[in-house]
């Protein structure tokens, strides 16, 4: 989703503000573009497509102090030149960049600006507009911007630009994520820590409702209220190193890789001889819930509906696994002695995060488990834990996922434990991520297998179905979304038993299906579901695990704990969509139209 840089002081500017646009890419965009300012005149870039596109279009004499620079998903009007970022005033003396959504913007327009002729059909040429028409009328420059921002609605992360001065870069937030970068010689403002890490690691978190005028050499920030806020930096410890695709073709096969050695890191630092390193409190809040509430988006939601069986059957708390969007605007009652769980790579996600605003006005406790330390969930949730993953980039999220299911089994072990729970007692979870971790390694080690069962499976198809039950019905949810989101092959997670209740007239010739057979209940059933739609034409692929297997599986994982063996179970399904995707010639690690940080509703 939309990415914002801004960078002030005596460096490249030019160069620090491509980089940091290309470290955002993996957010996903489909246009971008800078403003630069400085002694030698100021200058505006925009192209749609990919940021080697601006890079190439921004000739060498552009120079400047200043600049701000932004990748735009298109929300309002299409990914066209006029519409990407920044936009400027009529007068062309502003010059704004924005991530978020102006719900009122048709209105201000109305209202304020009825004789502009506008260059663009996005919100933020009104914003911009409007701190232009407020500046002709005598404000200054921050007045100006104060004075627009209290009449928006809606979601920013904003930052503006004045040709006339150079020395300043005005900045605000509210809901959508901002952060400031301080450096030796520069202050910089960014979406996330990643885009300035090459530069440094001290950054300022922003809350909603603030304004900060940005120079080179000092920071101010401001409450709503206009009340001054003193904010020391903290420090970011991600390695530049772990953001470089290395000699990938794609950051997601990489992440695929990866993944082994996130459920150990996992099971070292949360499990390691000597001590469970889980939160006290954080253990004595949840041991007292009689209901838990996993909120979450996407992958993170199908990660928390393998939770959800691991919590239950560890703890037996009663879990409910719901999807932000819908949860937030369509609460239950809800019980004194509910606890909340948000699942999320980004920590970024609006969905969730409109829940738990709503969750605390409601004061009932909540942890967010994500992969971004001092996320916008990891900073407003009662506590926090976090994936240790390492930075994901590509959109299709691959090691968060087993990330996840990872630390929510060591939650649900180490509650259980502390609740007495016999199944808990019985689990060695140490030595379960351990077998995870080696039947992970042992079929990334059959990804040319893999490769070609892909290219078997889905040439010149563009429908497909997962079927499971279970826990697998669970997984089949990812494995499809992996599939389709990279593939476009329309794909669907199905209940294997639920099939035959309508969709199997979808089954044709050919017609990919594949199913999973790990639940021990059902296995016989779901063979049965296989022969159903066998005999429709269906071309089946069968992942299953050493226990269940059948000779003519094409693909055999480990097995170990039901609980855990989705951990293992999805990687084929990774794989079988990084290979059709590659296969189609598609942009593996950003597909069209997906973002990896969704930061608006
Ligand atoms: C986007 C990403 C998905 C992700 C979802 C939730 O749609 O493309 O990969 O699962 O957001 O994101 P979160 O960061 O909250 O896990």
């Amino acid at each position: 989703m939309c990415g914002i840089v801004g960078v002030i002081g005596t460096v490249n500017t030019k160069e620090m503000l491509i980089d940091g646009l290309k470290k955002l890419e993996y957010r996903g965009y489909d246009s971008a573009g800078v403003f630069i300012n400085g002694n030698q005149g100021s200058h505006l870039v925009k192209e749609v497509g990919k940021i080697a596109k601006l890079e190439d279009a921004i000739s060498n004499e552009v120079g400047g102090t200043m600049g701000i620079g932004h990748t735009r998903w298109a929300t309002h009007g299409k990914p066209t030149v006029e519409n990407a970022h920044p936009h400027f005033s009529s007068d062309e003396r502003f010059y704004l960049v924005h991530n978020g959504v102006i719900t009122n913007y048709e209105q201000l327009k109305e209202t304020y600006l009825s004789g502009i002729e506008f260059a663009s059909q996005t919100d933020t040429e009104v914003v911009v507009q409007l701190v232009s028409y407020f500046a002709n009328q005598g404000m200054t420059t921050l007045e100006a911007f104060k004075q627009t921002i209290s009449l928006l609605e809606g979601s920013y992360a904003f930052a503006l630009a004045d040709k006339e001065n150079p020395e300043q870069i005005f900045v605000a937030k509210n809901k959508s994520p901002l952060l400031l970068g301080i450096g030796e010689d520069f202050n910089a403002l960014c979406s996330d820590a990643m885009a300035m890490i090459n530069y440094t690691n001290q950054f300022v978190e922003l809350h909603d409702g603030e304004i900060v005028i940005l120079e080179a050499d000092n920071y101010e920030i401001y409450d709503q209220s206009g009340v001054a806020i003193e904010r020391s930096p903290y420090e970011v410890d991600l390695d530049p190193k772990e953001i470089s695709k290395g000699t990938y073709d794609y950051y997601m096969l990489k992440e695929i890789d990866e993944q082994p050695g996130v459920i150990r890191r996992i099971s070292e630092f949360y499990l390691s001889d000597e001590q469970v390193n889980l939160d006290e409190d954080l253990l004595n809040k949840m041991a007292t819930a009689k209901q838990i509430y996993i909120v979450a988006a996407g992958t993170s939601y199908h990660a928390g509906l393998v939770g959800k069986r691991i919590i239950e059957e560890l703890t037996d708390i009663p879990v409910n696994v719901e999807l932000a969007s819908e949860f937030g605007y369509h609460l239950p009652k809800l019980i004194d002695e509910s606890f909340f769980i948000f699942l999320s790579q980004s920590g970024e996600t609006a969905d969730s995060r409109q829940v738990l605003v709503k969750i605390n006005e409601m004061n009932l406790p909540s942890l967010t488990v994500t992969n971004v330390k001092d996320s916008t969930l990891w900073r407003e949730a009662t506590y926090q834990m976090q994936l240790l993953a390492g930075p994901e980039i590509a959109v299709a999220s691959t090691k968060a996922y087993v990330a996840q299911i990872a630390v929510q089994a060591v939650i649900a072990k180490v509650l259980g434990d502390h609740l007495n729970n016999a199944t808990a007692k019985q689990l060695d979870l140490r030595e379960e991520l351990s077998l995870a971790a080696n039947g992970i390694q042992a079929i990334v080690d059959q990804k040319d297998d893999i490769e070609k069962l892909s290219y078997e499976f889905f040439t010149n198809q563009n429908h497909a179905f997962y079927i499971g039950r279970g826990m697998d019905y669970a997984l089949c949810l990812e494995a499809a979304l992996k599939l389709k989101e990279i593939s476009y092959i329309h794909t669907e997670g199905f209940a294997a038993g639920e099939l035959k209740h309508g969709t199997i007239s979808l089954i044709e010739d050919k017609t990919p299906v594949i199913a999973y057979l790990n639940d021990q209940n059902t296995t016989g059933l779901t063979r049965g579901n296989i022969e159903e739609v066998q005999a429709r034409g269906a071309h089946v692929l069968v992942i299953s695990n050493q226990d269940d297997a059948q000779s003519d599986d094409q693909i055999v994982c480990f097995t170990i704990n039901e609980l855990l063996q989705p951990l293992i179970s999805v990687v084929p399904a990774q794989l079988l969509a990084y290979y059709a995707s590659l296969q189609r010639g598609n942009d593996v690690d950003q597909p069209r139209s997906l973002a990896k940080s969704v930061t608006v509703e």
